[in-house]
């Protein structure tokens, strides 16, 4: 073969490669209004910044006549690129090659990728649209994936780890997304389950169409898998792009900062009016957090999951936050079981990522009852306690109203290591609710009152009293616990100034192997 010749071959290798499963399976594919997995990358990344790795790769199994079956590439296109030029490994399943499904050797293409990240510190992006274990290849696929969830394992807290599902990820395919630290689930094409509907007919007998069972909404509203939810592919893959620029690159770098022409002392006058006179009475506190935020943008991580907490990512004068604000206008903004555990794996991602936390609080507490209690809320909860306290980076807390209870405690106080705890004049800091507490305090005189009316004016003055003492920050202020008490409508410019003082921060925890976080 002369030197052109083997040119031309190595054209035609990549050409053939390009087409993964082929032209057929290409329009099948499209057919589903899903993307393949290189239009994906396409949209992902940078144009042209794209270097493939390992498109002549292929499988050895010779089981079942898949010696008579071998497609370059095996079934996903891995590489690196940049999004807004900086560095990103990447791989993106394919559909079109045996149903995406895992060979040892298409593992192999991840992990490569995957220690070439950690070496150099960057991303990794995982596109993921495959029916599982190639069922083919028996243990070596079973093989494939574990060395994978390994690394995704030692990976997790020094690469930032996001997964987009844009298709059925079902058996081992799920496993790899949950360890990472976001998953995007697209609502027109993806499934998440363990197993699928015909085996849960026959183990429970319970009918669930794959849409129940796994789909965007259910994983996005009622188990919480997935942190976001989009219309289709390219929403999701915008997505990604702009959760990342809020992410630094690896754990040993900080977040980027971006140029901000949103004045940082501008005065939000509708912040002073906010808070209604009646403490009993919600607002939304999103509406407090686009009017502080850069240029009013909040992404918001877990939308639709526990929506008594609000967790996301902003900026203050184009410094990345991660903000935790518990929602007044969703069952009050108690603290229960989910909303403990969404905002737990937040302020450690957070955390593990030197991103400092901006912490909004209206919490009435956590939420009683057995239902929470037998569901293990003390656990749950001690999760949230643990990831304030265990957290180094600044952290900056405004009491905007109830700080109540356990719920005070919890939500980034003084007492765990808050660097700046402020509060508007609003603000209610106690033991409890002012009925809570006159039912404790005054039950055995509440009784022996035999006249109702009597009796409530009774409770009103007890009421009363006790808000005189607790219904406002300067009772907490007097200790020290509330740094200052701030004008509602000044947040803002107070916040980036305690983010510009505590740039420097350097807290180190005691030497340990790892903490032992209540799971
Ligand atoms: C080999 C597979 C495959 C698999 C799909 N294909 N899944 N090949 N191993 N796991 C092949 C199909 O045979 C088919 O090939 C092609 O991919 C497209 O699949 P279709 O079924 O035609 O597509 P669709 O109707 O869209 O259904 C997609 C699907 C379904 C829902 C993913 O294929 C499916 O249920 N697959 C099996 C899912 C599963 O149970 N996987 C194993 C999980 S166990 P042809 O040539 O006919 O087009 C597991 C253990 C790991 O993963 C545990 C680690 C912790």
């Amino acid at each position: 073969m002369s030197n052109q010749d083997k040119i031309k071959q190595l054209i035609e290798f990549r050409a053939e490669a390009v087409l993964g499963g082929g032209e057929k399976r290409i329009e099948a594919q499209h057919a589903k209004g899903k993307m393949t997995a290189r239009e994906r990358i396409d949209v992902l990344l940078d144009d042209g910044s794209f270097e493939e790795f390992d498109m002549f790769v292929t499988h050895r199994c010779t089981n079942f006549g898949l010696d008579k079956q071998k497609i370059k590439g095996d079934g996903v296109v891995t590489g690196h690129g940049t999004i807004d030029g900086r560095v990103v490994y990447v791989f993106a399943q394919d559909f079109t090659v045996f149903g995406g499904s895992l060979s040892e050797t298409f593992a192999q293409k991840i992990c490569k990728i995957m220690d070439m990240a950690m070496k150099v510190g960057a991303p990794v992006i995982g596109l993921n649209d495959s029916g599982g274990a190639r069922i083919q290849e028996g243990v070596t696929s079973l093989s494939g994936y574990t060395e994978i969830f390994q690394r995704n394992i030692l990976a997790s807290g020094v690469i930032p780890q996001l997964s987009a599902i844009f298709g059925p990820c079902a058996g081992g395919a799920v496993y790899s997304p949950a360890l990472t630290d976001f998953i995007v689930m697209s609502k027109e094409s993806s499934y998440m389950f363990l197993t699928g509907p015909q085996v849960v007919k026959s183990v429970t007998g319970e009918d669930v169409t794959v849409d129940e069972l796994g789909g965007a909404v259910v994983h996005g509203s009622k188990s919480g898998v997935t942190h976001f939810i989009s219309d289709d592919e390219r929403e999701g893959i915008l997505l990604l792009r702009k959760l990342l620029s809020y992410l630094p690159q690896n754990n040993l770098e900080d977040p980027p900062v971006v140029p901000c022409d949103d004045p940082i002392d501008r005065l939000d006058d509708v912040l002073n009016e906010i808070i209604p006179d009646n403490p009993n009475k919600p607002y939304d506190v999103k509406d407090v957090i686009h009017t502080i935020v850069d240029n009013h943008e909040f992404l918001e991580v877990h939308r639709n999951f526990a929506q008594n907490i609000v967790v996301g990512f902003a900026r203050f004068n184009g410094m990345s936050v991660g903000i935790v604000a518990n929602q007044p206008a969703y069952l009050a903004g108690v603290l229960d079981i989910n909303a403990s555990r969404k905002a737990a794996r937040f302020v450690r991602f957070c955390d593990a990522f030197n991103i400092p936390l901006v912490t909004l609080e209206d919490v009435p507490g956590f939420l009683p009852g057995t239902a929470q209690e037998y569901g293990g809320i003390i656990v749950h909860g001690a999760k949230l306690l643990f990831a304030y306290g265990e957290a180094t980076v600044p952290k900056i807390a405004v009491i905007l109203r109830k700080a109540y209870g356990g719920a005070y405690c919890v939500m980034s106080s003084k007492h765990l290591r808050g660097d700046m705890n402020y509060a508007w004049p609003t603000a209610e800091i106690a033991v409890m609710g002012p009925k809570g507490a006159i039912e404790v305090l005054q039950s055995k005189k509440i009784k022996e009152i035999e006249d109702p009316q009597e009796r409530a004016k009774f409770v009103a003055d007890a009421e009363q009293e006790y808000k005189d003492q607790f219904a406002n920050p300067y009772n907490a202020a007097q200790y020290g616990y509330i740094d200052d008490v701030i004008e509602p409508r000044n947040t803002r410019f107070r916040i980036i100034r305690a983010l510009q003082s505590l740039s420097t921060k350097k807290v180190v925890n005691p030497p340990k192997k790892h903490s032992n976080l209540p799971l």
